[in-house]
C-alpha cells in the first residue's frame, strides 16, 4: 500500500526554485501512473484544486477533464475567473455545469444550517456523478488532498472523499498534494503561473455563500450576500486588508428592520461584516478594522446593494462566536 506519510527528508517547498523541482518530479510521476488514460478533476477554483488542475495540465494536457459546478453560492466573479484561467489561458479541457436553479430549487424553504449543509454536499456529489457518466474512458480521480487532510483524519481519509461516488465509479485517484502544507501549495500554484487571487484567496467553506445567506435561502439575499461580500474584498483589497486579514467576509439575516429611502420609511434587510484572524480556526480574534474604512463601506454597501439599509460590525471573538454564523 502506498505511505501516506510525508516522507522524513523531503525538503519544505519555501522558493520558487524548489517549487520547479517539485513540479518536474510531479509531472513525470503523474505521467508514469497515468500513461494515456484519462482523469476527471472536480475543479471549484479554490487554492488546493487549482493547483492540481495546473499540475495535471502540465502534465497530461488534455486527458485531464476538469468539472466546475456553480452551485450558484460561489462568490462574485469565481465562476468567471475559473472559466478564464483554465479554458482560456491553459486550454484546459473544462467542462462548466451550470447547476445553479438545481441547487436554489433544492435548497427552498430549507432553513436549519447542518440541513443546508447536507443537500448541498449531496447534490454537489449527484451532479459531479452525472458529469462522471457522461465522460468516456475515465480511469483516475484527480483531488486536492493536502497534507493537514491526512494528518487530520488518520490513514485512511485519502479513500475518504471517493465515498460519495457509487461502486462503479471507483477510480484510482491522482493527489500530487498529498504531502504538502497549504503554504507550499501556494509557492508551487505561483510557480505554476495561477493568478494571486487563486493562490493567496482566503478560506471559503463548502456550502459558500449558502451559510451566510442566514436561513432558508432566497435569491434575492443571496445577491445582496453575493454583492456585499464582492465590495468587502475589494475595499480590503484598496486598502491593504487582503492577505493580511485570515477571513473576512459578509452575512445576510432573513429579517428586515426600518430604515429610511427616498424621504420613506422602508423595511430593508442589514448586512454583517466579519473580519477575522486565526491560526487554526478553533479560536479566532477580530480585525481592528479603521472605523474610517467601517464607513466608508457602510455607504458603498448601503447604496449599491439593493434590499440593504444597515450594516454592522461582528465584534465577537471565538469563542463565544463561530467564525461563521451557521
Ligand atoms: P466556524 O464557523 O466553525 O468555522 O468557526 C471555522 C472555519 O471552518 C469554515 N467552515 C466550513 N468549511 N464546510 C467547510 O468547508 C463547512 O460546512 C464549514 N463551516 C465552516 C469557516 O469558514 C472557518 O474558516
Amino acid at each position: 500500500m502506498e505511505s501516506n506519510k510525508r516522507p522524513e527528508n523531503m525538503e519544505r517547498i519555501t522558493t520558487p526554485a524548489l517549487a520547479e523541482a517539485f513540479i518536474a518530479q510531479q509531472v513525470t510521476e503523474i505521467q508514469a501512473q497515468v500513461g494515456d488514460k484519462k482523469v476527471l478533476l472536480a475543479l471549484s477554483g479554490g487554492v488546493d484544486s487549482s493547483v492540481v488542475a495546473a499540475l495535471l495540465i502540465k502534465a497530461v494536457g488534455k486527458q485531464l477533464v476538469c468539472v466546475h459546478v456553480n452551485h450558484g453560492l460561489l462568490r462574485k466573479g469565481e465562476p468567471e475567473q475559473v472559466v478564464k484561467v483554465f479554458r482560456d489561458e491553459m486550454d484546459a479541457n473544462l467542462v462548466y455545469v451550470d447547476a445553479v436553479d438545481r441547487f436554489l430549487d433544492k435548497l427552498a424553504g430549507v432553513a436549519e444550517p447542518e440541513q443546508k449543509r447536507k443537500i448541498i454536499g449531496a447534490e454537489f456529489i449527484r451532479v459531479f456523478e452525472e458529469e462522471a457518466r457522461k465522460q468516456e474512458g475515465i480511469q483516475f480521480l484527480a483531488q486536492g488532498t493536502i497534507y493537514p487532510d491526512i494528518l487530520e483524519s488518520g490513514p485512511v481519509k485519502a479513500h475518504h472523499n471517493v465515498g460519495g461516488l457509487p461502486e462503479d465509479l471507483q477510480f484510482e485517484l491522482v493527489e500530487p498534494l498529498k504531502f504538502l502544507f497549504k503554504d507550499e501549495v501556494r509557492v508551487v500554484g505561483k510557480a505554476l503561473g495561477l493568478p494571486d487571487g487563486m493562490v493567496y484567496r482566503q478560506p471559503f467553506p463548502g456550502p459558500g455563500l449558502g451559510v451566510r445567506c442566514l436561513g432558508a435561502i432566497t435569491r434575492d439575499r443571496l445577491e445582496a450576500v453575493r454583492e456585499s461580500d464582492a465590495i468587502l474584498r475589494e475595499e480590503f483589497a484598496k486598502n491593504g486588508l487582503e492577505g493580511k486579514v485570515w477571513q473576512y467576509f459578509t452575512i445576510v439575516p432573513d429579517f428586515k428592520s426600518v430604515g429610511v429611502r427616498d424621504n420613506k420609511r422602508a423595511d430593508e434587510w442589514p448586512v454583517i461584516i466579519r473580519a477575522v484572524n486565526t491560526k487554526d480556526a478553533m479560536t479566532a480574534t477580530v480585525e481592528d478594522v479603521p472605523f474610517a474604512l467601517l464607513q466608508h463601506i457602510t455607504k458603498r454597501i448601503t447604496s449599491e446593494v439593493s434590499g440593504v439599509n444597515r450594516v454592522c460590525y461582528d465584534l465577537t471573538p471565538k469563542p463565544t462566536g463561530t467564525i461563521e454564523w451557521e
